[in-house]
């Protein structure tokens, strides 16, 4: 039966016109690693809208032309293909204004500058202005600063194109705003503010680069475009989700001015972001379309039956952990890192367990946990399920699955392999009734091919398009805020921080707050982390 359309969501564009791209903080890392090599990619796919162009912004004195010197040794190194007479002529659209971003007066010579690029490049729409599209990459405590600064210099103009005869002709102005979005739910809500005075909500692009990774888009295709995994997807049959993000790198030099500032700390770094956006996109009823309003209208109703930890429950429920020093190196413990003030007992491991008081998902529990210095760098999703019935093989003296530890268990591998297996049970070959586990096993690059994409790629292309279903709404940040708050402000947890070693899956409190219950983290060997 043919089915009726849905109404567009509100202000979706479709096609990618040409804009400038602002980056505030244009000398930091972020800029350096992943923004500008991130664009030179779209550039070299010929996805990029011809007549974009980028403008960085920050106080260090240069040219456009020492700009682009400074960025091309990271673009070399941190993009797909570089080819020098590409990437020579791509830099040619990259220009500098050199700007304290914290001053308001700072902003009508911005204004300027990006008028005269947009207008030497033919990419001022008939009414004036051009699209631009600012990206927030600087110290969080600038973000509202810069928000106001630029709503008071005049240069959002898009509000007036609801007014036009013709929108088409109108050009409209984004913000992509990096993490971390606040630092509690008070800071969230007062940075959601800002932005909703100077911006509408469908122009505020929240970025959280999980959501990019092509493993977690797939979660959806998984889910939405089989018909196999939904009916099991539920209470009835799900034991447990655990969610993890295991790195094993330290914190390195982010200590001082990020990381031990009070703004970091595993659980708001990671678990408030990252883990919670994957967790629903696992666990969210499917969008009654699949567009931006319909996922995070999910999201959002999937938090909002989050069972928010209470009272004495909160240390029950949390574990955290901060490395020691390296065995048999010079490796310090995190208390000791450089700008690390021990006394904070900023965690750099955490585990939450979180519950969904709803009708898919009551009584299901889901293990969030992150950590830095780490067994290894994995990112994936598994999803546990019950044990049979009954135990059809009991009288051949057979132990059930549970007992054997061999559920049926689903990874989704989202980094650094990106794959999907299954493990199943099955009889050994040979006399009698044996009884062993084996994985079905999807390897993305084997089966589908294709070039590994970074994530901020097609988000930065998103936003030039106007497509914010992989960006997070100001609700859903505030209502993940809500599931952390608890966990952050526990004296009880930040108390009996344990100290995990390096190379290690964390600390014994993670491991007990599975095993009270029966359960266990799953925790690849090295050689099975693909
Ligand atoms: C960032 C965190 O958002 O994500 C970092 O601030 C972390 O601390 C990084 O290292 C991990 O990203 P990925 O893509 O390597 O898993």
């Amino acid at each position: 039966m043919p089915r009726l359309e849905s109404p567009a969501a509100p202000t979706q564009q479709s096609s990618a016109e040409p804009c400038v791209i602002v980056i505030f903080g244009a000398s930091g890392d972020l800029t350096h690693r992943k923004l500008i090599p991130s664009l030179y990619n779209l550039e070299r796919q010929g996805v990029l809208p011809k007549g974009t162009l980028v403008l960085g912004v920050s106080r260090t004195e240069m040219t456009d032309d020492q700009f682009r010197e400074k960025l091309a040794p990271s673009v070399e190194k941190f993009s797909a293909n570089f080819e020098t007479s590409r990437w020579r002529q791509f830099s040619q659209r990259i220009h500098y204004y050199p700007a304290d971003a914290a001053q308001v007066d700072a902003y009508p010579g911005l204004n300027q500058r990006i008028h005269d690029l947009a207008q030497g490049a033919g990419a001022l729409k008939s009414g004036g202005s051009p699209n631009i599209l600012f990206y927030l990459s600087v110290s969080p405590d600038l973000y509202e600063p810069i928000v106001e600064s630029i709503g008071a210099a005049g240069m959002v103009t898009e509000g007036r194109r609801w007014c036009s005869l013709d929108p088409a002709s109108s050009a409209w102005q984004r913000i992509i705003v990096e993490k971390p979005f606040g630092v509690d739910l008070a800071s969230a809500v007062s940075l959601n503010r800002a932005l909703g005075r100077v911006f509408e909500e469908e122009s505020i692009f929240r970025i959280d680069h999980y959501l990019g990774k092509e493993l977690v888009q797939n979660i959806s295709v998984l889910r939405f475009a089989n018909s196999i995994f939904e009916p099991l997807w539920n209470r009835n049959h799900v034991d447990h989700i655990q969610v993890t993000a295991a790195e094993t790198v330290g914190v390195g030099s982010r200590a001082a001015n990020y990381y031990d500032s009070g703004a970091g700390g595993a659980l708001r770094d990671m678990v408030q972001s990252h883990l919670l956006q994957v967790l629903a996109v696992v666990a969210m009823e499917p969008p009654g379309v699949f567009d931006a309003a319909g996922i995070m209208r999910e999201k959002l109703r999937l938090f909002s039956a989050a069972v928010i930890a209470q009272g004495t429950d909160v240390p029950r429920l949390a574990a955290f952990g901060r490395y020691g020093p390296g065995e048999g190196s010079s490796d310090p413990a995190y208390a000791s890192e450089k700008g690390v003030d021990p006394s904070r007992r900023t965690e750099t491991f955490a585990a939450i367990r979180v519950e969904f008081d709803n009708w898919r998902w009551a009584g299901v529990p889901f293990f969030l946990r992150s950590g830095k210095k780490m067994a290894a760098k994995l990112t994936e999703v598994v999803i546990t399920f019950k044990p049979a019935p009954t135990n059809m093989f009991r009288k051949l003296g057979v132990a059930s699955a549970a007992d054997r530890g061999s559920l049926n268990r689903l990874v989704i591998n989202i980094a650094p392999s990106e794959g999907i297996s299954l493990r199943v049970d099955g009889k050994v070959p040979g006399g009698g009734l044996k009884i062993a586990s084996a994985k079905l096993d999807l390897d993305y690059a084997k089966a589908f091919g294709g070039e590994h994409i970074e994530a901020y790629g097609p988000l930065i292309l998103d936003a030039i398009k106007g497509d914010l279903s992989l960006y997070k709404h100001r609700d859903e940040v505030e209502a993940s805020w809500r599931i952390c708050e608890p966990f952050i402000t526990s004296e009880a947890i930040r108390a009996s921080i344990e100290t995990y070693k390096p190379g290690s899956w964390g600390p014994p409190a993670a491991d007990l707050l599975l095993a009270r219950e029966g359960r266990e983290w799953h925790n690849p060997r090295h050689d099975e982390v693909r």
